[in-house]
C-alpha cells in the first residue's frame, strides 16, 4: 500500500453529483476488471466489449495492461512490487474514470488476489462499482496460443518471472463472473458481460 507523503492537503467537494453526471450520460459509471492469465483473452473482450458499448450509445473506455505500461507506468517492470504499484495506479485511475460516469474496462493479468482486492476497495470506499471478471483459460491452452510469443520466450529461458511459467497467477476466489474463453466464442463472452452489465442496472441512469 502506498502511503501518504503529502501533508497540509484537504479534500475539495465538487458541485456536481454522481446521479447528474449519470442522467447526462444515460448510464452509470463502473469499472469492469478483467484478470486473466496472458493470452487468456482479457484485451480481446474488453476491446469487443468498448466497441459494442460504443455503438449503443454508451460511454466506454479500455484501460489496457500492455498500453498503460507504455505512458503513465513506463517506470514499472513486473517485480511483484511493480505489479503491485501498476494495479495501485490503475485502480485509482479506474475508479475516478468511473466516478465521472464512465464505463471502464481493465484488461490486465492482476495476478494477486490482494492487488485486486485493493483496487475493489478503493471502488467500494467511493460507492462506485466494481465488478471482477475472471477471464478463465487453462494454461496449457493459453500457451498454445500465444499470440506475442512470450510464452515461448518464458520456456526458452529468455523472459524470467513470466505469469503462468514462473511467476504465479491466483485466480479470483469470487469473481462477479467468470468467462471461459476455451470454451465460448468472443461473442458469447462479449454478451455475458454485457449481460452482467444489464442485469446491475449499469446501462440505465436511475
Ligand atoms: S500485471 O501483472 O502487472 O497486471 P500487465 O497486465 O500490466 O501485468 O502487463 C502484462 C503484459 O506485459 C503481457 O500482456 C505481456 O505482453 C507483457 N509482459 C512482459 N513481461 C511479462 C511478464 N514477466 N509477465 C507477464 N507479462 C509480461
Amino acid at each position: 500500500m502506498a502511503k501518504q507523503v503529502a501533508t497540509n492537503i484537504t479534500w475539495h467537494e465538487g458541485a456536481v453529483s454522481r446521479a447528474e453526471r449519470q442522467r447526462n450520460l444515460g448510464q452509470k459509471g463502473v469499472t469492469v476488471w478483467m484478470t486473466g492469465l496472458p493470452a487468456s483473452g482479457k484485451s480481446t473482450i474488453a476491446v469487443a466489449l468498448e466497441q459494442v458499448l460504443i455503438q449503443r450509445n454508451k460511454h466506454a473506455y479500455v484501460l489496457d495492461g500492455d498500453n498503460v505500461r507504455h505512458g503513465l507506468n513506463k517506470d514499472l517492470g513486473f517485480s511483484a512490487e511493480d505489479r503491485a504499484e501498476n494495479i495501485r495506479r490503475i485502480g485509482e485511475v479506474a475508479k475516478l474514470f468511473a466516478d465521472s460516469g464512465l464505463i471502464v474496462i481493465t484488461s490486465f493479468i492482476s495476478p494477486y488476489v490482494s492487488d485486486r482486492d485493493l483496487a475493489r476497495k478503493l471502488h467500494d470506499d467511493a460507492g462506485v462499482p466494481f465488478l471482477e471478471v475472471y477471464v478463465e483459460v487453462p494454461l496449457a491452452v493459453a500457451e498454445k496460443r500465444d499470440p506475442k510469443g512470450l510464452y515461448k520466450k518464458a520456456r526458452a529461458g529468455q523472459i524470467k518471472g513470466f505469469t503462468g511459467i514462473d511467476d504465479p497467477y491466483e485466480p479470483p476466489p469470487k469473481p462477479e463472473l467468470v468467462v471461459a474463453t476455451d470454451r465460448l466464442s468472443e461473442g458469447e463472452s462479449v454478451r455475458k458481460v454485457l449481460g452482467l452489465l444489464e442485469e446491475r442496472g449499469l446501462l440505465n441512469p436511475s
